[in-house]
């Protein structure tokens, strides 16, 4: 045991002395950032890589470092990073103003380009982020329905607000964050994933549900894949018992389709939250769907009691601020090609494939998940089975065996978010070669390490 505590030891040295910079960056920032970082998910064991550039599929640390990117902006820039249509949008938008406190021309074609590539959204209203377009959702859906409960599903991720940071990680019955009160915890119900019996019988259960929130592309980006069939069934039970049925695609938007997993799977939900890729790798979120529920943000002229009462209030200084818009339509005029969509499906395709080679070649337990252009990693514990608990997946890719694999391809030249993430349009073939051998190699250093085989 000494010596493979030794081992994972001196993998974490070599990554100390290769990323020294950041090392001494990261011991700057916890004096002043909480955490040292400014996203959970960029606080990384034994500290966080600083970066100082980005060009396409890459980015370059600041020891100058450079990395095949699989973060994408967390998902934002299917394009790749700096995309010359996105870039010149925004320049040329820069030098006319990034704020005129009025309404303008840009929004308006933004949310019809949002629109085009979904036929069931008929109205979209913009907010800064995907958190911000799951709280809108949640408030028109009890506006609409006058009822104040939500369900939502182990693993599925919808943002950090009150309402929706519970069950995310397991252990499932409990919320993701300190702070929330009891009484909000009170309005959200757990389903397990891909279970429509468990929640035919919360609504049975519970006549106050307003809306069901379900991550389109699958729990925690795809770490938990979505059933479709499960999702055409359970968008046909919310039918017919009167409930909102809102989908998040504000990783699966754009992604797994130009119009989602939406146009991917066949479905009509009543409300869709965006965010990411909509704002081509600028803030920016959305929420759209029937208009007879996105009225509730309607003012109606003489009628001085809906205006005050009826209707749902929203504000937002930078909602579809123009560099955002700019980015965004620059960037939906690209997916609306198809293009971008299936080239990064088509690298994804053949990275998943790859990594799978590689567990298969080395006699390693595990398996490659996905989606579209997402992927995952899993290295299996013993006895771990992909239709087994759910909660053993996270354990796999988010404690110190994932810490360490990360390390070990940030080592390799590649940056993984957590034990997977993002391919976009950028990544070239030759890209996800090299990732598969950076793979390869990196598991050689973990069971150098005393890490694999696992047991
Ligand atoms: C499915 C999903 N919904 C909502 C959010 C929250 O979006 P944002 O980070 O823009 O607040 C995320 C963020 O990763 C997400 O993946």
């Amino acid at each position: 045991m000494a010596t493979v505590k030794g081992a994972a030891t001196a993998l974490e040295a070599e990554f100390a002395r290769h990323f020294q910079r950041s090392a001494e960056r990261y011991q700057r920032a916890t004096r002043v950032l909480p955490a040292g970082v400014t996203h959970d998910s960029r606080h990384a064991t034994p500290f966080p890589i600083y970066v100082e550039r980005a060009q396409g599929a890459r980015k370059w640390t600041i020891e100058g470092h450079e990395l095949i990117d699989y973060w994408m902006g967390h998902g934002a820039l299917l394009l790749g990073h700096n995309a010359s249509t996105v870039v010149e949008a925004v320049q040329a938008q820069l030098a006319r103003g990034t704020h005129y406190g009025a309404s303008h021309e840009l929004e308006v074609e933004w949310a019809e380009a949002v629109c085009r590539l979904h036929p069931g959204v008929e109205r979209v209203r913009f907010t800064n982020s995907g958190t911000e377009a799951t709280l809108m959702a949640l408030r028109l859906a009890r506006a609409f329905t006058g009822r104040p409960r939500v369900i939502k599903f182990q693993g599925h991720f919808h943002g950090w607000h009150d309402y929706l940071a519970y069950g995310v990680t397991p252990p499932f019955d409990a919320p993701n964050s300190a702070g929330i009160p009891a009484e909000t915890l009170r309005t959200v119900l757990v389903a397990p994933p891909n279970d429509l019996a468990a929640v035919r019988a919360l609504l049975d259960q519970h006549p106050d549900v307003a809306a069901v929130i379900v991550e389109g592309g699958g729990g925690s980006n795809n770490l938990v894949p979505n059933d479709p069939a499960f999702l055409r069934a359970l968008q046909a039970l919310l039918q017919e018992r009167g409930v909102v049925f809102i989908l998040d695609e504000v990783i699966s938007g754009f992604r797994y389709a130009p119009g989602g997993a939406q146009e991917r799977w066949g479905l009509r939900p009543d409300l869709t939250t965006w965010a990411k890729i909509l704002a081509g790798g600028l803030p920016g979120g959305a929420v759209g769907g029937r208009a007879d529920i996105m009225e509730y943000l309607d003012y109606r002229e003489d009628d001085a009691r809906w205006n005050r009462h009826g209707r749902i209030g929203h504000q937002g200084t930078f909602n579809a601020n123009p560099l955002s818009a700019a980015a965004g339509i620059a960037c939906l005029r690209e997916v609306a090609t198809g293009q971008p969509t299936a080239r990064a499906e088509a690298r994804a395709v053949e990275l998943r494939a790859g990594l799978a080679e590689v567990l298969e070649r080395r006699g390693i337990a595990g398996w490659i998940e996905g989606t579209a252009s997402v992927f995952h990693i899993i290295l299996a514990a013993p006895g771990m089975r992909p239709d087994g608990p759910i909660a053993q997946r996270f354990q796999q890719t988010r404690g110190p065996l994932a810490a360490a694999l990360r390390q070990a391809m940030l080592l390799e030249g590649v940056d993984l978010m957590h034990t997977g993430a993002l391919v976009s349009a950028a990544h070239t073939p030759g890209d996800i070669a090299f990732t598969v051998e950076a793979f390869d190699r990196a598991l050689t250093r973990l069971e150098r390490a005393g890490m694999l085989p696992l047991q």
